[in-house]
């Protein structure tokens, strides 16, 4: 049996992939948008394992595989054994001999790493301590929406040098873009956690002010992500000063967007002004999660589908 393919960090597919992804998230979301049913996965199941609190994940995970024909069925830590210490690579063998495909929300990428090197079908990354990649498929697919090719544009990342930075980070290496990162000192980047081959497409800044300089897109993430409340009052202290705020829209392109993959904090990563103004496109983002997702699991089980 040959491996079969996984989406566990950006990386994985390639620009070629990731532009026919595009271009199926398009022809599936016109046609769901049109009433049509499309259902190339009928009998096939989704299994879903979060180890964290999730809306949009489970939301357009479960949704999705229904709307194209399939089931899916949510796990979580709490009452199966997975919380009990049985091996995550026992629960790999045993979980991909009874479905199709696994979406997992956990801790360490190491969880999810050893749970695709045990199972027998594609895993999705539904966000770990490291990665988001989903999320950065939606936003990408929102931004070719919005503005066409992301190919030469700049994303400003204001705050947590965190799994959906990271994310970005690779994404821009992978679909040849740059990234002005400005986070407080002490939560740099880490090239190495972030799986960077380089550092050709990012840039650091002192002052969030001069990340957000002619960006094409300014993007931020609360300040104390899932696994480290513990850090939070440090956390609240040490942000201060990286909230997305009107003036930081300002000195950005007079067009750019402005995305958070939420949940938001408003009066702390970003002002209220902002994600609920004009240049904010958070809500396209969310449901761009939906059809990037559904053309990702397509992709997945059926391969390059041309209909
Ligand atoms: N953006 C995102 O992944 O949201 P949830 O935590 O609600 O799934
Ligand atoms: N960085 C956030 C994203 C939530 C969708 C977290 O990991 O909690």
């Amino acid at each position: 049996m040959s491996a079969p393919k996984h989406f566990l960090q950006f990386r994985d597919f390639s620009g070629e992939e990731l532009a026919h992804l595009f271009e199926r998230t398009r022809w599936i979301k016109e046609r769901f948008k049109r009433y049509e049913r499309y259902w190339p996965l009928a009998d096939r199941t989704l299994v879903m394992i979060f180890e964290k609190a999730s809306t949009r994940t489970r939301l357009s995970f479960e949704a999705g595989m229904q709307q194209l024909g399939g089931f899916a069925i949510y796990l979580n830590t709490r009452d199966s054994q997975l919380g009990r210490g049985e091996p995550v690579e026992d629960a790999a063998e045993v979980i991909s001999r009874m479905c199709d495909i696994v979406m997992i929300r956990t801790f360490e990428q190491d969880i999810i790493e050893r749970f695709a090197r045990h199972s027998r079908v594609p895993v999705i990354n539904g966000l770990t301590n490291e990665f988001h990649p989903c999320q950065i498929l939606a936003d990408i697919h929102t931004f070719i929406e919005h503005r066409g090719a992301i190919q030469g544009k700049t994303v400003a990342w204001i705050g947590d040098a965190n799994n959906v930075c990271n994310t970005w980070l690779q994404a821009a290496e992978v679909l040849d873009f740059t990234v002005r990162v400005s986070t407080p000192p002490g939560y740099a980047v880490a090239p190495a956690l972030a799986g960077l081959s380089g550092m050709d497409h990012y840039r650091e800044f002192a002052d969030p002010m001069d990340a957000a300089r002619g960006a094409d897109l300014v993007t931020t993430d609360v300040w104390t992500s899932m696994g480290f409340e513990a850090e939070d009052a440090a956390r609240k202290q040490a942000f201060q000063d990286w909230q997305v705020d009107a003036d930081m829209m300002r000195v950005a392109k007079p067009d750019a967007l402005f995305m958070h993959c939420l949940p938001a904090h408003r009066g702390e990563e970003v002002a209220a002004t902002v994600i609920d103004g004009s240049q904010s496109v958070v809500w396209d983002e969310a449901e761009n999660r939906l059809h990037t997702q559904k053309a990702l699991i397509e992709y997945l089980l059926l391969g390059r589908v041309t209909r």
